[in-house]
């Protein structure tokens, strides 16, 4: 099964690329850029990643991310993380950004998005890696700050496809943030935005009526509403789960609860994304293989999680034809 997994073409579409940091390019930005961290070594920032929930998490992912300062550093950044995606047979990937963690450090909007995209653009070139790029507002925020975000995005309609909304989802309900996708929807962008993580089975369904959602992120605690659980299999709503974050963060105590492959079985359109990987301690192969070591599954059904992420993604329909022949055609010569 390892190496039918390692093999297997696969899309990602839950990654948040400030989550790709890994400590050893922190601490060469921090150098470049002279920016003080309080970590003495790469080992020492390894040794800290020790969550108890998202909020322990999120503390130290933003301020991981005040070394980005140039445009060449998110290339740099963006750049790692698709050589990861090459290795790992990731042949689509859709990314997320959170332009406030930098804007509010008086780092240009332009220049997040120019480094991220021209990285995007070569990994398209030269990897044949092909991708999208979705830009998150921070729901800690807020309306007001994800509406002025909103407009700095609108020039850049044609490298954005979609909005999405992560961060604390505890105490900050989909509804707060109804006005801002409503005009990001008539902007033409398409959203998505985190749900059921942390916070209770209301905020997937608020997020699908309100935000007016095509994907839900996470969405794992769909289950306590069972109502919820047969109209995500009868529409097909896509979930994009994270397995390896979700028991980092103590959403589940062991690989072994996790409800991934139950929901599979089901019927419902879920998919395996790594995330946050420099924090939560792989990309997507080992994510795959933490779900296929706790659950006995068939090929055919570790398969059907890139089928799924395919049928999920933003691009069109003969480009998902032409990924599901890759697909076909691993599954007969394996
Ligand atoms: N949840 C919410 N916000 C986030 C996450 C997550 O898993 N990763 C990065 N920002
Ligand atoms: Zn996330």
């Amino acid at each position: 099964m390892k190496d039918f997994i390692n093999g297997l073409p696969k899309v990602e579409l839950h990654l948040h690329i400030e989550g790709s940091l890994e400590p050893e390019l922190m601490f060469e930005l921090a150098k470049r850029n002279q920016v003080q961290i309080p970590f003495q070594s790469p080992q020492e920032v390894h040794d800290a990643y020790q969550f108890h929930n998202l909020q322990s998490f999120l503390d130290i992912y933003y301020q991981g991310a005040n070394v980005l300062i140039h445009e060449q550093d998110f290339f740099d950044l963006t750049w790692a993380y698709l050589l990861r995606c090459k290795e790992d047979n990731v042949v689509h990937t859709e990314i997320f950004f959170d332009p406030q963690t930098h804007t509010d450090r008086g780092i240009a909007f332009d220049t997040v998005v120019s480094g991220i995209h021209r990285a995007l653009e070569e990994a398209n070139k030269v990897l044949g890696i092909s991708s999208k790029l979705i830009m998150c507002f921070l729901r800690h925020l807020d309306e007001t700050a994800a509406l002025a975000t909103l407009e700095q995005a609108i020039p850049h309609k044609d490298k954005i496809i979609g909005v999405g909304l992560d961060s604390s989802e505890q105490g900050h309900p989909p509804e707060k943030f109804a006005k801002v996708f409503q005009k990001a929807l008539n902007e033409g962008f398409l959203t998505v935005a985190h749900a059921g993580e942390e916070g209770p089975a209301q905020n997937i369904h608020d997020a699908l009526s309100m935000l007016g959602i095509t994907r839900i992120d996470h969405g794992i605690r769909c289950v306590e509403d069972e109502v919820l659980v047969a109209q995500l299999i009868e529409d097909r709503t896509p979930l994009t789960v994270c397995p390896l974050s979700n028991i980092k963060l103590k959403v589940f105590e062991k690989m072994e609860q996790h409800n991934i492959v139950d929901l599979l079985r089901k019927g419902m359109c879920v998919t395996i994304n790594s995330d946050d990987p420099a924090y939560f301690g792989g990309y997507m192969n080992a994510n795959f293989h933490a779900v296929a070591n706790a659950h006995s599954m068939t090929k055919n059904e570790v398969a059907q999680f890139t089928l799924n992420g395919i049928e999920a993604s933003f691009i069109l329909d003969d480009e998902k034809a032409r990924l599901v022949v890759l697909v076909d055609t691993y599954m007969m010569k394996g």
